[in-house]
């Protein structure tokens, strides 16, 4: 009896003596990863070759002349309205437009371009050196649809100027970057520049409305010629200033994956009555209750699973304690931040696949038990997730035979595009970044909303999607909201990033990476 007494109670101190030795080595673990996760961006950058010899430098005429090309742009109102109407009265004078705003790219005979499906462009700039593979720069001509009743401080399509900024539909989706890429090349090509890596510009007309005629068309043609691209530059995260909470300093968020989507469709049909015998169920109390069941039970949390992570392990040493402790130790901590991120819808978006019910038809007369109930159910796959496992929650949680469930169309989340020392886009656009913006901290991000640049995944395993449009608080509502607006000294600051970027990618290969002192 007593020995066994004295068994357990030895027992019981390994047990203790264990758990406590755990604890302290995950502590200090945690403390050293803390403290070691700064990346040191400026021993990286001294290491670059100097690759890009002309600085661009714009006098006061010229600035005039950029700005009145850009507003032009803007007031022609190349919208898409809906997946079948677009305003291709617009679109027809903006290929016009285009024309007599670049004279010098469009008759460079270091230039081909193209018109595809009649209001997309494909510019193709070769380089001296056929051996280096080339990359491509997207953006987009289309808006969406945007009414000055809605609120508006100036017409959306006015382009007018208050305060240093340009307000209209397109300043920051997309025609800051349609228009920035061809400004760029313009200059390059006046100053007698010739590139030794060849390049490709692609600009769609119908992003907003999936990209199904211009993008795809793009990269039916480049398939066709057997293009391989080092990497693709699209639309997509930005510059954000004081936009995160408690982040120190702004950051620049390069997109390196966008979540995957889906519609669903979900209905009940039944035989129809009359409203003074009703059946004890009804079509629309089935369908109901089975849109409450997939609002009570959201998708699994997946924080840590997707590149979310690597975001925030980037941006860790940015923060003050003691969310730099937490965040530099996702390894222990993700399910507590992904608990906390949850909370609020726009964070709540990096953490799972969403799930928002965003139609419900049924009845047509106020006696008359309808037939058929609708429901359209729109969700953003997690990096974590495939479409397949979410439709096949979904019927799962509806779990009601009398309820259809039905793809309307949907896809995966893109893959993941490399981010890593070796990575050639990702280190270009960093570097092209951080030597305008010392002070930015660069980090991969990801994209909740879908850009035109999914459709190119099999000519690049490198899409990134980023501008340096500098967001503020209260800016990313301008987003396909009202007031869209853009500095115009933020629009000169595109111009010289992407004067820069062509010159930057004109290196051979990456320096080689310092010995990597944040490895644990
Ligand atoms: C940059 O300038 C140097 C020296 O002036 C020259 O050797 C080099 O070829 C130039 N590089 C480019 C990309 O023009
Ligand atoms: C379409 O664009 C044309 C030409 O720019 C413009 O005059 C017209 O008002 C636009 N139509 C609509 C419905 O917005
Ligand atoms: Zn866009």
């Amino acid at each position: 009896m007593a020995d066994s007494k004295i068994q357990a109670w030895k027992f019981l101190k390994i047990i203790v003596f264990t758990f406590f030795i755990t604890v302290l080595l995950l502590f200090t673990s945690a403390t050293i990863r803390t403290l070691s996760l700064d990346v040191n961006v400026g021993l990286q950058l001294a290491r670059w070759e100097k690759s890009n010899n002309i600085s661009l430098v714009i006098d006061q005429h010229q600035r005039e002349e950029l700005l009145a090309k850009f507003k032009e742009a803007l007031r022609i109102p190349t919208v898409s309205f809906s997946e079948r109407e677009s305003n291709t009265t617009a679109l027809r004078q903006f290929v016009t437009f285009l024309r007599k705003a670049f004279p010098t790219v469009f008759s460079s005979s270091l230039v081909h371009h193209e018109l595809v499906a009649d209001y997309s462009h494909l510019f193709q700039v070769q380089g001296s050196q056929p051996d280096l593979v080339p990359y491509l720069l997207l953006a987009h001509i289309d808006v969406v649809p945007a009414r000055e009743s809605d609120g508006w401080e100036a017409p959306p399509f006015s382009a007018q100027e208050m305060d240093g900024f340009i307000y209209a539909r397109g300043t920051i989706d997309d025609k800051c970057a349609v228009m920035g890429i061809l400004q760029a090349l313009e200059y390059l090509l006046l100053r007698g520049y010739a590139p030794r890596r060849g390049f490709y510009i692609g600009l769609g007309h119908d992003e907003e409305i999936s990209g199904f005629n211009g993008a795809m068309n793009i990269v039916r043609l480049m398939k066709d010629r057997g293009v391989k691209l080092s990497f693709v530059l699209d639309e997509g995260l930005a510059v954000l200033d004081g936009v995160i909470s408690g982040l120190d300093g702004p950051v620049a968020l390069i997109g390196v994956s966008e979540k995957g989507s889906a519609n669903v469709k979900l209905s009940v049909s039944m035989a129809p009555g009359h409203s003074s015998m009703p059946p004890r169920e009804s079509s629309i109390g089935i369908l109901a209750a089975a849109v409450k069941r997939l609002e009570d039970n959201p998708m699994p949390r997946l924080f840590g699973y997707g590149p979310e992570r690597d975001t925030f392990e980037h941006l860790a040493h940015k923060f003050g304690l003691p969310l730099k402790f937490i965040m530099s130790n996702l390894w222990l901590f993700s399910p507590l931040l992904g608990r906390v991120l949850e909370m609020k819808p726009d964070t709540n978006a990096f953490v799972r696949t969403t799930t928002a019910v965003t139609m419900f038809n049924a009845g047509t007369k106020s006696n008359i038990i309808p037939s058929l109930a609708e429901a359209t159910v729109n969700l953003r796959i997690h990096s974590a997730h495939s479409l397949q496992e979410v439709l096949d929650f979904i019927q799962d949680t509806v779990g009601d035979q009398r309820v259809k469930v039905e793809l309307i169309d949907g896809f995966d989340p893109l893959p993941i595009s490399s981010s890593d020392e070796q990575s050639f886009g990702f280190q270009i656009i960093k570097k092209t970044v951080l030597d305008m913006f010392p002070k930015l901290t660069v980090a991969p991000g990801i994209c909740v909303g879908n850009t035109d640049s999914r459709h190119f995944k099999d000519l690049s395993s490198d899409i990134y999607r980023f501008a340096p449009v500098w967001f503020k608080p209260g800016d990313v509502q301008r987003f396909h909201g009202i007031n869209e607006r853009i500095s115009k000294k933020n629009y000169e600051e595109l111009i010289v990033f992407y004067f820069n970027l062509i010159q930057n990618c004109d290196i051979k290969k990456l320096p080689d990476p310092h010995s990597s002192v944040h490895e644990l």
